[in-house]
């Protein structure tokens, strides 16, 4: 075992690792990985190796410094694997372990292969082109061979943002009971799908998730579709996000292009919920563009085009400022690139500690809306929640 951890550690410090697959589990183990991929990548400047644990259902990564690979490998054949291939510049090493864990190691000169980090400077997707995954297929936003269509790679891309947004949330989520998230507008649910396959398949959580939409048509498909393949913690409703009470607690509330005040209709259910995190992205904000007027602001609202961006902007600063005053760290972020769609505020809210006292948040706030002459729905819906602030 010494010789191997030389020789593997030997192969990582020249820099002339090109991949590694470890396999043959020693022991079968129901929900343990079956197959590690190793790979070098290099992130900020830094060359790590990667390790990617295959389980029945899902895909882990992990990226190990350098310096500390070879003998994550090592530990690896000792621990788990009877049978390795390890791809050099120039070889290919086949490490085979007995019983007893009697190394030996067959080498072979190959042709001429180059490390190829260049793959990993591409953008590194939650989803990867070329691993199909059964809901994309479905969707049609991949071939059976995983290759994304070209026409669909803008969603492929806005799929796959939304999903590092939820992976940027999971530490707000809980991990030891069911997680209960409500997509509200669901529509053809393309990122509720996502989001279940990230959760459910990927991380391994047991999930409650509702979609919920106006559009009986539609909702009936995407119940077929999650029956389909086989996602049955995810249930469709049809239904007004105003009227929606069927759940007591929800952890986690999705709006993603509701229309109009739809959004903040969702936003309120959030709040009295007291959900952890909320993700939206509004649209349509109509609301605030009959209502804002103020003489100097007339230089830009005097323009119909400027005044309808501007009330889009006034009404996700006002959905901002009343999440932190109603106790959520609230921030906006790109959605996706401009050229994929104009509707890329995504309104991040995570329930915790807001910095400031909330009698300042409320006195800007108050300040903001006289500026403007609004009477933004979301403080009207929080009346109740918002007095006890008021001095
Ligand atoms: C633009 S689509 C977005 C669909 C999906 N969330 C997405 O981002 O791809 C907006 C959806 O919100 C739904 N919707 C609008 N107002 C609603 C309401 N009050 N209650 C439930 N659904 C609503 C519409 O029926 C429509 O399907």
């Amino acid at each position: 075992m010494e010789s191997l951890l030389e020789l593997l550690e030997g192969i990582v410090r020249q820099g002339t690792l090109v991949s590694g697959t470890l396999s043959q589990r020693r022991r079968k183990e129901p929900d343990s990985y079956t197959k590690v991929l190793i790979k070098p990548i290099q992130l900020r400047q830094e060359i790590y190796i990667q390790f990617e644990y295959h389980y029945a259902n899902k895909v882990a990564h992990e990226n190990v410094l350098a310096s500390e690979a070879g003998a994550r490998m090592a530990t690896l054949f000792e621990d788990t694997f009877r049978q390795g291939l390890i791809r050099t510049t120039s070889e290919e090493y086949q490490v085979l372990l007995s019983k007893k864990n009697k190394v030996s190691v067959l080498k072979k000169q190959t042709a001429a292969a180059k490390v190829n980090l260049t793959h990993n400077r591409k953008k590194q997707y939650v989803l990867e082109e070329g691993e199909p995954v059964p809901f994309l297929i479905e969707l049609g936003i991949m071939n059976t061979d995983g290759k994304v269509l070209a026409k669909k790679y803008d969603k492929f891309r806005q799929i796959n943002r939304f999903l590092e947004m939820i992976q940027d949330v999971l530490p707000n989520l809980p991990k030891d009971r069911t997680v209960t998230i409500v997509d509200f507008g669901c529509g053809k649910s393309y990122l509720t799908f996502a989001l279940y396959h990230y959760l459910a398949v990927q991380q391994g959580m047991t999930l409650n998730v509702v979609g919920l939409d106006l559009k009986k048509d539609v909702i009936e498909h995407c119940q077929q579709l999650a029956s389909r393949l086989d996602y049955n913690q995810l249930r469709f409703l049809v239904g007004d996000i105003a009227d929606y009470n069927e759940l007591k607690q929800v952890d986690m509330v999705v709006t993603l292009h509701a229309c109009d005040t739809a959004t903040d209709a969702a936003l309120e259910k959030a709040v009295r919920w007291g959900a952890s995190v909320i993700l939206s992205v509004p649209c349509c904000q109509h609301e605030l563009f009959k209502q804002v007027s103020n003489p100097a602001l007339s230089p830009l609202l005097s323009h119909g085009i400027l005044k309808e961006r501007f009330s889009a902007l006034a009404t996700d600063a006002a959905r901002a400022k009343l999440l932190e005053i109603l106790g959520y760290r609230t921030q906006l972020l790109e959605f996706i690139d401009m050229e994929h769609t104009p509707k890329n505020i995504l309104i991040r809210a995570v329930k915790g500690n807001v910095p400031g006292s909330v009698q300042d948040l409320i006195t800007e706030y108050e300040q903001y809306r006289d500026f403007l002459h609004i009477s933004p729905y979301l403080e009207r819906a929080c009346s109740d929640l918002l007095e006890p602030f008021r001095s």
